[in-house]
């Protein structure tokens, strides 16, 4: 596509059309298979026109700042002691009412003592550093888009060729339940993490599937004998220093598109979700893990667990990292299973709202139209 722009030269020219290759440029910089961060090896100082996301995210719309009247708000912060391995019902009962209003009014909340070590956390934030700093020769190894043939791939913007702007963002993303890599296709700088902390996460999701159940007034384990908790995807993010943030975007608006996603992010900030319209931050917690409802359980659960839109500003501060937890399987399959509002949650007060239809129709959807392109609509009845 080529995007033609008005430019005025200055004084004694005319305004003249300059014509802005915009696939040329995006080609050169998938080719450098070097990423954000490769710009930023390089010097840059300008942000190239190919990342400007000034109308597809419309920034002015508002971070929130503090002494703002929103800055009240955030999002529920749930403490897990004693729930996990516990067996005090008073407690489970009270963690399954904060999940239930968290999980229908949020869409997001934060849980501390949830069972995963804080150096653990730590050292996956390290070693997805490790990855991304070391040096681009070694990186561009492992740099793909072809996510069918490799389980470990390094890519800038999984969407980048369907997004109308770049994200200021690269990833090291690890395809690991329900068949991992062997540990010698994992990169060194990390590998060792990568094992620990995705064992780890996967026995907290199921955990949070037990809960989330419980939420819906279901059989504790009825999500997870659905498969919700089958598959993992772990995407370890790198958000290098921004030289003008203010052009440009970490992460563009969206919604995941999955059935859960736990995600682990450092202490510099900038994730923001949408809330009654408003962008609310969610604030860095130390030793915490953020969890939010993906596209696919709004689904199963007819809007009664809502996916809700979050983004991640660019910054002058960084670099920032974080490791988001995607839960949803990739196999043959898993995709070819027909998804639907859950029976026992629909009544004649609450008939469904989304067709049956097998998981692949709705990615297609989904990767058809880019990061921002809600894939539940073409499915509501
Ligand atoms: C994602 C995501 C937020 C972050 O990976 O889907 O929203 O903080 N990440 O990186
Ligand atoms: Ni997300």
């Amino acid at each position: 596509m080529v995007v033609t722009t008005t430019e005025n030269l200055g004084p004694g020219s005319d305004t003249v059309s300059t014509d802005y290759d915009r696939k040329s440029e995006l080609k050169a910089f998938d080719d450098s298979k070097a990423g954000v961060q490769g710009l930023v090896e390089n010097g840059v100082t300008k942000v190239p026109r190919m990342f400007y996301c000034g109308q597809s995210n419309n920034l002015s719309d508002g971070s929130t700042s503090s002494g703002d009247s929103n800055s009240k708000l955030s999002v529920p912060t749930i403490d897990l002691t004693g729930i996990i391995h516990g067996d005090d019902h008073l407690l489970r009962d009270e963690a399954v009412e904060k999940v239930r209003h968290a999980c229908e009014k949020w869409g997001f909340f934060q849980v501390t003592n949830h069972g995963i070590p804080t150096h653990v956390l730590d050292e996956m934030i390290q070693g997805t550093c490790r990855f991304h700093q070391q040096d681009a020769n070694v990186r561009k190894q492992y740099y793909t888009r072809d996510l069918s043939s490799r389980k470990v791939v390094y890519l800038s913007n999984f969407t980048l060729y369907q997004d109308p702007s770049a994200d200021w963002r690269d990833t090291l993303a690890c395809f690991w339940a329900p068949h991992p890599p062997k540990p010698e296709e994992l990169p060194a700088v990390c590998s060792d993490v990568v094992i620990e902390y995705s064992t780890k996460v996967m026995a907290l999701a199921s955990d949070l599937l037990e809960l989330m159940s419980e939420a819906l007034g279901l059989n504790r384990f009825h999500l997870k004998e659905m498969g919700c908790g089958e598959g993992m995807f772990l995407m370890g993010h790198y958000y290098p220093a921004c030289p003008e943030p203010e052009l440009t975007i970490g992460t563009s608006k969206h919604s995941d598109a999955d059935f859960l996603t736990i995600l682990l992010q450092d202490q510099i900030g900038g994730l923001q979700v949408l809330h009654d319209n408003q962008w609310i931050d969610v604030p860095p917690i130390q030793g915490a893990l953020i969890v939010n409802i993906g596209d696919l359980l709004q689904l199963l659960t007819n809007d009664k667990f809502i996916s809700v839109q979050h983004r991640v500003l660019a910054n002058h501060i960084g670099p920032r990292i974080s490791v988001a937890s995607i839960f949803r399987s990739n196999t043959p399959e898993a995709i070819s299973k027909i998804i639907g509002p859950i029976k026992e949650l629909l009544s004649e007060d609450n008939p469904p709202i989304y067709r049956e239809a097998p998981l692949k129709e709705y990615l297609a959807h989904r990767f058809a139209n880019g990061i921002g392109a809600s894939a539940l609509v073409p499915l509501k009845l």
